[in-house]
């Protein structure tokens, strides 16, 4: 297949087989039609941008009920709030600003922009996450972000001094409509900036399961300043983020209207040394999930044989590929624990688990739980403390399959 990013050849290194859509929790009456694709991965030899062989179409993804909802962690309301201020005190210094997000959700981070009295748009398909988002008063455009819709905005709002996305331009196959939208949408000196799962993090520590249908690409400096370029925009700064396992916040911004920083030329040269993708690291890469999943279920089947049960806990898109993937069903895990009402009393994608409440959680009693959310295992392990205060136990499989 050619590259989706700039059309150069891609060489697949991961094949996980057969998959449902990670986001796609289902009443049991809908079992019998869900939707498979495969998933896999390549690396683009031309741009060494990393991307799934197949894509999803959107509209199966992003539709009205897409249950996911930015606000359920604590510490990612924190990271966006400070990241709203950050962008207002760095990059909203004209007469009457204007900020667009990509993907806003429920409103996590144009909340606290809505509160400061400056103007903002979040354009999001997902029309019942996006009436959380209203609902806290921001101003939002229920559509998919391409050339069409910028082109729209900048007619009804005016130029957009800042353009940012989390977690969201990774979803995005067409990224030439993206380019071309922001190029249509920004002032000239404004900036388009935008944080995604970063492939360093991934490789170094196989979180694999930030790989399934809605990340459809797993960005690096080299492949996003390769992107930048080739539609007149440049990579000016790079800042890794804790979040979600390891993240890369990229600014972008037309080329030759702001410097870039330092630390740009410095993040790619390490990606150029440790050869992050390199075949025979990639290939390392493969062995290691191969390996985490064997011990993952390992340990799971011993500790269900010697009596002991096992449940799970955030019923997560990643965990999807996990399960799927490693085979982990009802006959290793009876039930992921969740606070999303959305998802309650449905069963997870592919394996059928079935998804229930928090306060279930208290009664069921189980003797270990897996943190499918293991990026939020801070905050959950200290929330969830009278449950370890009682001898129960979390199996984490990233980096490698260890108890805690
Ligand atoms: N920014 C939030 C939400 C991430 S989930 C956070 O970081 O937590 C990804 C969001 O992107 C979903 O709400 C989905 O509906 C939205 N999305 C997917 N494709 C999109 C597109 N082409 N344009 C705008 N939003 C999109
Ligand atoms: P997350 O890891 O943020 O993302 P993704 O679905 O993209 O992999 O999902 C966290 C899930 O865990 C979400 O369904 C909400 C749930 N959750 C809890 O049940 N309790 C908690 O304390 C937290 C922080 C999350
Ligand atoms: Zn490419």
């Amino acid at each position: 297949m050619s590259c989706r990013a700039c059309s150069g050849p891609v060489e697949e290194f991961f094949d996980f087989g057969r998959h449902p859509l990670s986001d796609a929790f289902l009443l049991p009456e809908e079992i019998a039609d869900e939707f498979f694709y495969r998933l896999a991965v390549g690396v683009c030899k031309s741009c060494t941008m990393v991307q799934l062989t197949e894509e999803v179409p959107r509209d199966r993804m992003f539709r009205e009920d897409y249950p996911y909802q930015s606000s359920m962690s604590s510490g990612m309301r924190d990271h966006f709030t400070r990241t709203a201020h950050q962008l207002m005190e760095e990059r909203c210094h004209g007469a009457d600003p204007f900020v667009v997000e990509i993907g806003c959700n429920d409103g996590v981070m144009l909340k606290t922009v809505a509160e400061s009295g400056i103007r903002h748009l979040g354009v999001d398909p997902s029309r019942d996450v996006v009436e959380l988002a209203a609902d806290k008063g921001v101003q939002v455009l229920v559509d998919f972000f391409q050339r069409s819709t910028a082109a729209q905005i900048k007619e009804e709002h005016g130029p957009a001094d800042v353009i940012y996305a989390a977690n969201t331009i990774c979803h995005i196959p067409y990224l030439d409509s993206v380019f071309e939208g922001v190029d249509t949408l920004l002032t000239p000196d404004g900036v388009f900036v935008f944080e995604d799962p970063y492939l360093g993090d991934v490789v170094e520590r196989t979180s694999f399961d930030q790989i399934y249908d809605e990340h459809f690409y797993l960005f690096s400096a080299s492949s996003v300043r390769a992107t930048a370029r080739r539609f007149g925009f440049e990579l000016v700064d790079v800042e890794r983020l804790p979040v979600h396992g390891g993240e890369v916040r990229y600014t972008i911004a037309r080329a030759g209207h702001h410097e870039p920083t330092p630390g740009v030329a410095h993040m790619i040269a390490e990606e150029n040394r440790r050869q992050i993708v390199d075949a025979a690291i990639l290939e390392q890469f493969a062995m290691q999930v191969k390996r985490n999943c064997e011990d993952l279920v390992s340990l799971i089947r011993r500790l269900r044989e010697s009596g002991h049960s096992v449940a799970a806990y955030g019923a997560t898109a990643k965990s999807a590929t996990v399960t799927n993937y490693c085979g982990i069903g009802t006959d290793l895990v009876s039930h992921i624990f969740d606070s999303t009402s959305a998802k309650q009393g449905r069963v997870s994608p592919g394996m059928h688990i079935p998804i229930r409440s928090l306060e279930d959680l208290s009664s069921s009693r189980p003797d270990y739980l897996l943190l499918f959310a293991w990026n939020h295992a801070e905050e959950i392990i200290a929330r969830e403390a009278h449950f370890r205060e009682k001898g129960g136990k979390w199996i984490l499989y990233v980096p490698e399959v260890h108890v805690v």
